[in-house]
């Protein structure tokens, strides 16, 4: 008799704002047929209530996934309050048990952020590090935001980009890096479908050797 065994694989991308990530961690999941989470909505929504005066500590603990569909998550202001509370160590200690519940269910899970592979899912089979300069990220998030009609500049975004990659970089609590034993793709010099590719490249190897194809 042939017994299907549940696929346990999970997939860890990180990366600064505008990588490529979201994208990347998205087409992965679709091409594996694996459950995908962008966890920046997770701390987005946060912001979105922080912004209207509710305790961020308090929405973390009462985050709902109803939370997750606002159209407002995507503004560059949620972004930017996003960024800071997500430096709260309790705001990311409410997060970590549905994070980690979300990477180990059977059908496999791409999950993309700042700490998947270093504190997420230390255990992950394949970490990607995705990263691209200041520059090229912030033309790309000022490309997207003019595509969907909101009033910005570049060098607005330029600025934002930056300041939120330090703050990110250098918190004390789960600061963004680069997992040691993740693969760095830089996207800077190559198309969407390329970064894809590459993403695909790395994870289908890793596949192959965990399912024993
Ligand atoms: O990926 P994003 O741009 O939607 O993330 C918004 C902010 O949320 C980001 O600047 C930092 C925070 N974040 C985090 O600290 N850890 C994660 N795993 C995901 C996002």
């Amino acid at each position: 008799m042939l017994v299907s065994k549940p696929i346990r694989f999970t997939v860890a991308i990180d990366g600064p704002a505008a990588a490529g990530k979201g994208t990347v961690a998205k087409g992965l999941a679709d091409h594996f047929g694996f459950s995908h989470l962008d966890t920046g909505l997770l701390y987005r929504a946060i912001a979105v209530k922080a912004l209207v005066g509710e305790d961020p500590i308090t929405a973390a603990n009462e985050l709902v996934a109803s939370d997750m569909t606002s159209q407002t998550l995507q503004s560059p202001k949620v972004a930017r309050m996003a960024s800071k509370v997500a430096v709260i160590p309790q705001v990311r200690a409410a997060l970590l048990a549905f994070q980690e519940n979300f990477a180990s269910q059977d059908g496999g899970a791409v999950l993309d952020g700042r700490d998947i592979g270093t504190i997420i899912c230390p255990e992950a089979q394949i970490k990607i590090f995705i990263t691209a300069s200041a520059e090229i990220r912030a033309k790309r998030r000022y490309d997207e935001l003019q595509s969907k009609g909101l009033e910005t500049s570049y060098d607005e975004v330029l600025r934002d980009v930056k300041e939120r990659d330090e703050r990110d970089m250098t918190r004390k609590d789960a600061p963004l890096k680069p997992a040691h034993d993740a693969h760095i793709l830089d996207t800077s010099g190559l198309s969407i479908m390329a970064s894809l590719q590459k993403a695909i490249d790395i994870t289908s190897t890793a596949f192959v050797k965990a399912m024993k194809i």
